[in-house]
Parts: structure tokens; sequence; C-alpha cells
């Protein structure tokens, strides 16, 4: 550990007793547990195989078949989602939930598509991300055990068909305060608006004006580093669906598109900061921040949720207290 007046591990360059000193209340980096193992069986993306992406020109209104493709894959993406928030109890580790995971995509004869996905600094280690309390996105399982009032995101991409389906959730550890579980509330009904402004023949920005106008009318703010995207037979197409009102996001909404939402949503500074292992993302104030992804399809007249699981009784998305 530093000391007080050196810069905080974390890479924010700020002095450690500004950043994350504050003992107990910032998540800090664990071990890394080995790489797991995937079968030669499972159908891997381009980075399992050779480390790097393969890009292409992908459609962004999909054929029928690609269509009928996603409808399985995000649904199995759904149901492992699903089954993970029942082991968000407290004392679980996240490297636990990522085995789980882990281990039920190979038994769904699919690649979990995070694992090794290529980056800035290394490739993405595990199979899942789990982003707990001020992370934002993308955090690295490890030996962290959850403890009670945590809130967890969990984002859950499969490979299966060919497709990638692509969903997340924030769960609750145990019994958590009020303002954490208004900041998860809103995340999901800007989700819910979000989808709802998906209509053929509105632009892009649509979504995110929904979005953010929401957000800030509930004291939240919006994170503006990443956004929702283009998937299909990529993990991340060209396509970008920003969370807040971009005003050159003008492409027109088409029937047969597919595209996350993904809102991020925070208490405090909507502001990122990147930890050293160049893929957990914090809050510079290290509020908390909450998300849901869904994986869409545009229709005729609105947009499907692919990522839907079988049982929606456990599912915060569809669980949690109505506001809307
Ligand atoms: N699932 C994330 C998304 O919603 C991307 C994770 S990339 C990873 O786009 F490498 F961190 F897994
Ligand atoms: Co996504
Ligand atoms: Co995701």
């Amino acid at each position: 550990m530093p000391k007080s007046n050196e810069p905080c591990w974390c890479g924010s360059g700020d002095k450690f007793k500004r950043c994350h000193k504050a003992p107990g209340v910032a998540i800090t980096p664990g071990e890394i547990s080995p790489e797991r193992h995937v079968p030669d069986e499972v159908a891997k993306p381009s980075w399992a195989d050779y480390g790097e992406f393969t890009r292409w020109k992908e459609s962004n209104v999909k054929s029928p078949e690609i269509v009928e493709k996603m409808r399985r894959t995000a649904k199995d993406a759904a149901n492992t989602l699903n089954a993970l928030g029942k082991l968000c109890t407290p004392g679980t580790t996240t490297d636990e939930i990522d085995a789980a995971c882990h281990d039920m995509a190979i038994a769904l004869n699919a690649y979990p598509s995070p694992l090794l996905y290529p980056g800035h600094a290394s490739p993405y280690p595990k199979s899942v991300c789990t982003s707990v309390n001020e992370v934002i996105c993308h955090g690295i399982p490890d030996d962290r055990p959850l403890r009670n009032g945590d809130i967890i995101n969990m984002d859950v991409t499969l490979f299966k068909e060919g497709v990638h389906g692509d969903t997340n959730a924030t769960f609750y550890v145990g019994e958590v305060d009020d303002a954490s579980k208004k900041l998860v509330e809103i995340t999901r009904d800007s989700l819910i608006l979000g989808i709802e402004a998906a209509k053929p023949g509105e632009p892009l920005n649509a979504i995110g004006a929904a979005i953010e106008t929401f957000a800030e009318a509930n004291g939240m703010g919006v994170v503006k580093d990443f956004v929702g995207h283009g998937i299909g037979e990529q993990f991340h197409t060209d396509l970008q669906i920003c969370h807040y009102y971009h005003p050159g996001l003008n492409t027109v909404i088409e029937p047969g598109m597919t595209f996350t939402i993904e809102p991020m949503l925070t208490m405090g500074s909507w502001n990122a900061k990147m930890w050293k292992d160049g893929w957990t993302a914090v809050t510079s104030d290290l509020s908390r921040s909450a998300q849901f992804e869904h994986t869409l399809l545009i229709t005729e007249d609105g947009a499907e949720i692919l990522t839907q699981p079988d049982d929606k009784e456990t599912h915060p998305f569809w669980s949690l207290p109505g506001l809307l």
C-alpha cells in the first residue's frame, strides 16, 4: 500500500489519502485465479482462437436466420445471469461466481465471450464481469467475498451458434440501504424507458435522451465513457448506443437491427477512472453505480427483449418494485 501522500495504487493520479484510503469503503483488487479451461468441442470466437479480433463490416440489420440464432443464445445468457443471481449472498466470492458462469456456459455448449477478450493492457481474464458498489463495469472476479449491503452487477455474454447474447443486471447482497435500492430501481427503469424509445423511424439518440432525462430528474448521473453496441456475429459492432442525448447519433432505427442498451447510472459523479488492470472502471468519487443491459431486436413497432430468462420471478429487471 502507498503512503498517505503517495499516488494511489489505482492509477487515478490522486494522493492515496484522497482516494482509496478510507478503510472498508473502496473495493480493492484481489487475487485472480488461474485461467479456466474451455473444451475443444465448444466453438470459440476469434480472440479465444488467435488472441486477437477478426473484425468485419457487419450489417446492423440481421437476416431471419441470424435472428433465430440470437434468440436462442440470448435466452441462454439470460438464464445463466438469472442463475448467477441466486449465488449473490454474503460470503460468496466473485471468483466462485465466475466458476459457476464458466461451468454453466460450457454445459450449454457456449463460449463465455468475455474470456480472453482483447483489451488495451491485457486480455480480459475471466468469463463474467462482476462489478461491485463503485465499480461501474468490467470488474474482474477475484477472491473478495461479497458483503451484506453490497450491490453487484453481473454481466454475462455467451457465444453460441456463431452469435453473441449480452445481458446484465444489478443484484442485492443481503440487506441493502434505501439510497442504493433507489439507484438500482432508477437504473432498471431507465433501461425500460430506453427500450420504449427504441422504435423504428426514430433516431438512435432518442434512446439516450429518454434515459438521461429520467436519470437526471431522479438525481442520478449517467456514465458517458461506456455505451451500448450493435451485436450479432460480433460481440461489439461499430454501432454505438449512447445513454445520454448525443445530437450526432441520428442513424434511423430500423426493423431487424440488434443492439444492446446498457445504462450505467451513479449516485454521485458520473466520471469514470480506470484501475491499473486496464479493465476495472470505478466512479471518480467512489459513489455507487448500477447497470442493467438487454440485447434487443427492433421489430415493426418497437423493440423485443431477446435476453429474457425462462423464470422472470427472480430476475431483478422484472421483479424489482415498479416505479413506472
Ligand atoms: N459485456 C460487456 C458489454 O456489455 C463487455 C465486456 S468486455 C469484457 O459490452 F472483456 F470485459 F468482458
Ligand atoms: Co454489452
Ligand atoms: Co454486457
